[in-house]
């Protein structure tokens, strides 16, 4: 009984944590495309990409793969730390990449 107990004051506070940091957005993925902080030198993912240049093929990845390249970037051109697969911030920058590759796709 106990163990249940605990299991649903964990699930409860998981719950609480997530509904407050809020769930992947646009917006957020806006955010971290055009800031510095997700590297070390000085760099954002615009300065390269900016209007989604290079960015016209995303159509053609699927999240998963997606997710990599964009890992790359951030290890590679931004000299900063993969992000954690399936974060906020990941799947943020992921839904805004595609959105940058499907208006640049028209
Ligand atoms: C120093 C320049 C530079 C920065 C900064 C940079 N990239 Fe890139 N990115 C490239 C280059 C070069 C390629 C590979 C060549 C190409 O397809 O344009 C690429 C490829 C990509 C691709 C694959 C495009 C394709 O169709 O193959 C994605 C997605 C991408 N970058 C996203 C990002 C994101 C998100 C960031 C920020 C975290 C970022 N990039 C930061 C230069 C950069």
């Amino acid at each position: 009984m106990n163990r249940i107990f605990q299991a649903i004051v964990a699930l409860f506070v998981l719950a609480t944590v997530a509904t407050a940091a809020g769930g992947p957005s646009l917006e957020k993925g806006k955010e971290l495309f055009t800031s510095t902080s997700l590297g070390t030198n000085g760099r954002s993912c615009a300065g390269c990409h900016a209007n989604g240049k290079g960015l016209e093929e995303v159509a053609n990845y699927d999240e998963k793969s997606l997710s990599k390249i964009i890992n790359q970037c951030i290890v590679k051109a931004l000299d900063g730390k993969p992000l954690t697969v399936d974060s906020v911030e990941l799947s943020s920058l992921v839904m805004y990449v595609n959105s940058l590759g499907a208006a640049k796709a028209k």
